[in-house]
């Protein structure tokens, strides 16, 4: 079956209790074993939920994996994967990644005895000389999060596996409709759910996807043993999100394009982050890697400083000023303030997160209502 179809058919069938063609979300912490010492499918929520496992059957069918964990959030998905480490091992991260994993990998599994280099993973000799014998993790986003590197997942997979390392891939920002980094050697991919496969704002969330089942089966120990699972309600709202996360990537990207091409031509702005613009450094391996699009996030550089870019993104009023992204709605944000504060600002800005760096997470309003907030929002810069 085609991505779209199996966005709102797999895992989703209907309940053969009643016939509802939308499965029922299941509540319930707790279920009736059938005897003592004998389980049913299910005997408590943490280690397992119908309405958590209907999502996880869907993700694991659009990422090309065989298993799929949900999580409370993007971060402990993200935490649950490093666990596979112990003290003394070594992660080697991309250097434009998303600021809240920054801070998870320097100020939290450092303790743990877990060292970390940020290497930029788009050039691809300065990653492979950051792996040691002790790296046993590569940590990467494509596009990368603000400046919309991309890397190279396929020869990524190929270093990270020379080196007896794994290799994650936050597939966040491109979404399986883009992206599927299992089928191009990844051995996890990461989600914030809360973005595109929620896509509506209203729900945090992230997920492991993996093919090897034994790497599945040890990710599924570390969760149901530290216990950030995402919750039914919230399991439900992301099935639901994820039944049109096709038709929204494709029209926030063709949105996206259209905005990168008006802010290049502007006055006020000095540089356009996007890979779909023939100038983007990544542009010919987006065309390759990425399935028929180039995704709904962009940053770019106003003329002049913190101060300036801080005017222009207080300026909008249909883009909110707001962290995240990925949803219906459009958000602008200062990196340098907001998602990616969590930096040294010393390696903030020795990867190229400037002061006055904007992003935007486009949304599937109208483009001519979005570029005419851009130019209201530019003039005050
Ligand atoms: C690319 C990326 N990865 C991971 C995360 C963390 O996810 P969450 O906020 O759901 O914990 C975010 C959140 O902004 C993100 O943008």
């Amino acid at each position: 079956m085609h991505f779209r179809t199996r966005a709102i058919h797999v895992g989703q069938e209907r309940d053969p209790a009643t016939g509802a063609v939308v499965p029922p979300i299941h509540l319930a912490s707790t279920f009736v074993q059938p005897a003592p010492g004998e389980w049913g499918k299910f005997d408590y929520t943490r280690s397992g939920n119908p309405t958590r496992a209907a999502l996880e059957a869907t993700l694991a069918s659009l990422e090309s994996g065989t298993g799929a964990l949900a999580f409370s959030s993007g971060m402990a998905a993200t935490h649950c994967a490093t666990m596979l480490l112990e003290a003394g091992d070594h992660i080697v991260a991309g250097a434009d990644i998303y600021g809240g994993t920054y801070r998870l990998f320097h100020k939290v599994i450092q303790r743990a005895g877990i060292s970390v280099t940020l290497a930029p993973s788009h050039d691809l000799d300065r990653l492979r000389s950051a792996l040691t014998p002790k790296t046993k993790l590569v940590w990467v986003e494509s596009p990368g999060n603000p400046l919309m590197t991309i890397t190279d997942l396929f020869a990524c997979a190929e270093i990270a596996h020379r080196h007896g390392a794994l290799l994650a891939v936050d597939n966040t920002l491109a979404s399986p409709v883009l992206t599927r980094p299992l089928e191009l050697g990844a051995d996890i991919v990461m989600h914030s759910a809360t973005k595109y496969l929620g896509g509506h704002s209203d729900l945090l969330g992230g997920a492991l996807v993996t093919r090897d089942p034994e790497l599945h089966r040890k990710l599924y120990f570390i969760q149901n043993a530290t216990g950030a699972v995402m919750g039914p309600l919230e399991s439900f709202l992301c099935s639901r999100g994820i039944k049109t996360l096709e038709l929204r990537v494709r029209a926030q990207g063709e949105t996206a394009m259209m905005l990168a091409q008006f802010l290049k031509s502007h006055a006020k702005v000095v540089k356009v982050h996007y890979p779909g613009l023939p100038d983007h450094p990544g542009h010919a391996l987006a065309a390759r890697q990425m399935q028929g699009g180039f995704g709904g996030m962009l940053s770019f550089e106003v003329k002049g400083d913190y101060e300036a870019a801080q005017r222009a993104a207080g300026s909008t009023k249909l883009f909110q000023l707001a962290v995240s992204l990925g949803a219906v709605e459009s958000l602008i944000e200062q990196p340098s303030a907001m998602s990616h504060a969590s930096y040294d600002r010393a390696d903030r800005l020795a990867h190229g997160i400037t002061d006055n760096l904007i992003r935007l997470s486009v949304g599937l309003e109208a483009f001519e209502d979005l570029r005419d907030d851009l130019a209201q929002a530019l003039a005050q810069a």
